[in-house]
């Protein structure tokens, strides 16, 4: 079982972010990557349609032999966590807890800001977790629904994204607050075009390299980290158009991919 690999999924391939975190945290584990550019984006979805989807995807990748499975949508992980962990019989772990830890861990006058996709927004995932675990946070959610496109286009840079990054940041008052969650797949690739805009006055917080390590952890708790010593393989499915993902992945993860396969699910 310890060499099973661990399975990680997103509705495309912005959770590449979150494989690139364990990877480096955990090099030798196998991983399973699955990204649904078929039905890209889930973040204007309803709860019901992203809770069957995730379900599809959870079977295909337990049903590959995965030993765990990380959620790195932000939009699965706020509304289909529960649904995932109560369906299947491995341990699930998704990115909206480990972000509400390390914003936690960041502020320093309780004012955090949460941005995402309507969806995970309106879920208020994010909110309530951090409302729980410290009454006294003062909370700001904003849907920045353009930055999704505006990433996939490859537009990290672009005048345009930061014209669209400004606007919704000013909506929040973002300067009111000293800590900003990355709460999508698609944003830590915006991080430099939006530590510019907050002008260094608001941390921003990525949970990858926080989930990565509690990923770490669990393994450890569960007795499931890998024996092997060989750098671990990363295999890659995707439901529509391997080639352009293998395209902007290789960009982004900065080596070429070699096994990107097409998968269609029932
Ligand atoms: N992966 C999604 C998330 O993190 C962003 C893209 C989408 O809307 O599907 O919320």
């Amino acid at each position: 079982m310890s060499t099973a690999p661990i399975g990680i999924f997103d509705s495309g391939l912005g959770g590449l972010t979150v494989t690139r975190a364990i990877r480096s945290r955990l090099p030798h584990e196998a991983l399973l990557y699955f990204g649904d550019t078929a039905r890209v984006p889930y973040g204007n979805k309803s709860p019901a349609l992203v809770q069957e989807l995730a379900l599809d995807i959870a079977r295909f990748l337990v049903a590959r032999g995965a030993k765990t499975l990380v959620v790195a949508c932000n939009t699965a992980s706020a509304l289909a966590l529960e649904s995932l962990s109560a369906a299947l019989n491995i341990p699930v772990i998704g990115v909206i807890e480990p972000g509400v830890d390390a914003a936690l861990a960041r502020t320093q006058t309780n004012r955090i800001g949460v941005i995402g996709t309507l969806a995970t927004i309106r879920s208020r995932a994010y909110q309530t977790l951090l409302k729980t675990k410290r009454e006294a946070v003062h909370v700001v959610g904003q849907p920045c629904p353009l930055l999704v496109p505006l990433v996939e286009e490859g537009w990290l840079t672009d005048p345009v994204t930061r014209l669209v990054a400004e606007k919704y940041l000013a909506e929040m008052n973002v300067s009111n607050l000293d800590t900003l969650i990355l709460g999508c797949t698609h944003y830590p690739l915006l991080k430099p075009l939006l530590r510019s805009v907050v002008d260094g006055k608001t941390a921003l917080v990525d949970s990858a390299e926080t989930v990565a390590d509690r990923l770490a952890l669990e393994l450890k708790r569960r007795k499931l980290v890998t024996t092997t010593e060989e750098p671990g393989n990363l295999e890659i499915f995707v439901t529509d158009t391997p080639a352009r993902f293998e395209a902007v992945a290789r960009r982004f993860l900065g080596h070429p991919l070699k096994n990107v396969s097409l998968v269609h699910l029932p």
